[in-house]
């Protein structure tokens, strides 16, 4: 990868803003997202899938081309499988209360889930009755497939599971857990938020029902998410939000449910935001998904091996750079997360996430309050990880707890 000139494409980089190191929170965007955008607001910034007139027809073509991108980006054929949404907490929000779980319906998760993986299951546990499991993780948060397959059985309706963590980067095997998941008739979610920006995904070969993911993570605009599915597993979903858009035709009485995808995509939508997602696909098509992950993988590869010698810093999650697909989440002995952040970002300018990542049942179930978070992109270079390195270091040895200190 041509690091010089993927920098060179990003607005915040060249004006040097900062080291921006909260790409699993949102990242950047290059130019060309933000021209596509421009030129929507600026040249055809009319509604699509309704009015029949020139312009309206213009963004009705962007969409089902930004559709088509996505089909082809994520190794599938039917881009009518791709509904556009929000972000990826209200796809999962949708595949979640549109199953029409039952009483005693049981739903597999696993215990190192984000909030939108989690507390949508919760509040069916209390309103509906379902049941849920959660897989145990290994104590380092990486997935433990024999713990998964002891909690399948045939009353399993739904396996419902990040594909990386936003906080440990451990990546599940969505495979592996398809293929059992599926010898018991159950429906497969994947919570892609971490893993579609920063690795290749091939949703024929995974072989998951529904793969829901946030466009802002992967270079595009704010406010857009994909929820993938599979034609059969979409049509049993009900949308959890009605009105323009999503209906055949209604009655006083009656309503027919637009086809797929129309039917999930209630009320006039960011049509913006669907034209920059389909250049943000563009640009990093362009670069390469393998390209991106083996780049990701040398930063923060960089990053542990710069810090692994520091005694009263602590990593959360594999210690091994390998494991993790870009997040180094850690604390340092004597220091809240947030004070580790607001230091990084006074004394060096770089921007790291601090908190529970909205992983709280994670944090609460280990006793820790929280973690200070770095996470990569294409867009970072090995000089901006040497100044994190040496900033944290030099934030642990002077401000963290001497007793922890050699
Ligand atoms: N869940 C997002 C993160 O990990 C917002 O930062």
């Amino acid at each position: 990868m041509d690091s010089e000139s993927v920098r060179r494409d990003f607005p915040t980089v060249r004006k040097g803003s900062g080291i921006y190191l909260d790409s699993a929170c949102q990242s950047l965007r290059p130019d060309s997202v933000i021209r596509a955008m421009d030129d929507y607001y600026e040249s055809y910034p009319a509604c699509g899938g309704r009015s029949v007139h020139s312009m309206a027809s213009k963004v009705s073509v962007a969409v089902d081309e930004a559709r088509e991108a996505f089909a082809s980006f994520f190794g599938t054929d039917d881009p009518g499988c791709y509904a556009f949404m929000p972000n990826c907490t209200y796809a999962l929000n949708t595949a979640a209360f549109g199953m029409g779980l039952k009483k005693g319906d049981v739903v597999v998760t696993t215990d190192c889930e984000h909030n939108s993986n989690h507390v949508p299951w919760l509040r069916l546990q209390e309103g509906v009755g379902i049941r849920r499991r959660m897989s145990r993780s290994r104590p380092d948060g990486s997935f433990d497939i024999e713990s998964f397959k002891s909690f399948m059985d045939r009353s399993v309706k739904a396996v419902s599971v990040q594909h990386s963590s936003n906080v440990t980067g451990c990546v599940v095997p969505v495979r592996a857990v398809a293929e059992i998941a599926h010898d018991y008739g159950a429906t497969v979610i994947v919570d892609g938020a971490q893993s579609a920006p920063h690795m290749p995904v091939d949703l024929k070969k995974a072989d998951v029902d529904v793969y829901c993911m946030s466009v802002h993570k992967m270079l595009g605009p704010s406010g857009v998410g994909v929820m993938y599915g599979k034609r059969e597993a979409l049509e049993r979903i009900k949308p959890l939000c009605l009105g323009g858009g999503t209906v055949g035709l209604a009655t006083y009485d009656s309503v027919n449910l637009a086809p797929l995808p129309d039917r999930f995509e209630a009320g006039l939508q960011n049509y913006a935001g669907i034209v920059g997602a389909k250049a943000a696909l563009d640009y990093l098509s362009k670069v390469g998904m393998r390209e991106v992950e083996v780049w990701d993988s040398m930063l923060l590869e960089r990053m542990m091996k710069g810090l692994e010698d520091i005694p009263n810093l602590h990593v959360v999650g594999p210690e091994d750079p390998g494991r993790r697909l870009g997040v180094f989440s850690f604390n340092i002995d004597g220091l809240n997360a947030h004070d580790i952040a607001m230091m990084a970002d006074s004394m060096a300018g770089i921007m790291i996430r601090s908190g529970m990542h909205c992983a709280h049942p994670f944090y609460v179930s280990r006793g820790i309050d929280g973690s200070a978070r770095a996470s990569t992109y294409l867009y970072n270079d090995a000089k901006e990880v040497d100044v994190f390195v040496d900033t944290i270091r030099h934030i642990a040895e002077v401000f963290g707890d001497p007793a922890s200190r050699p």
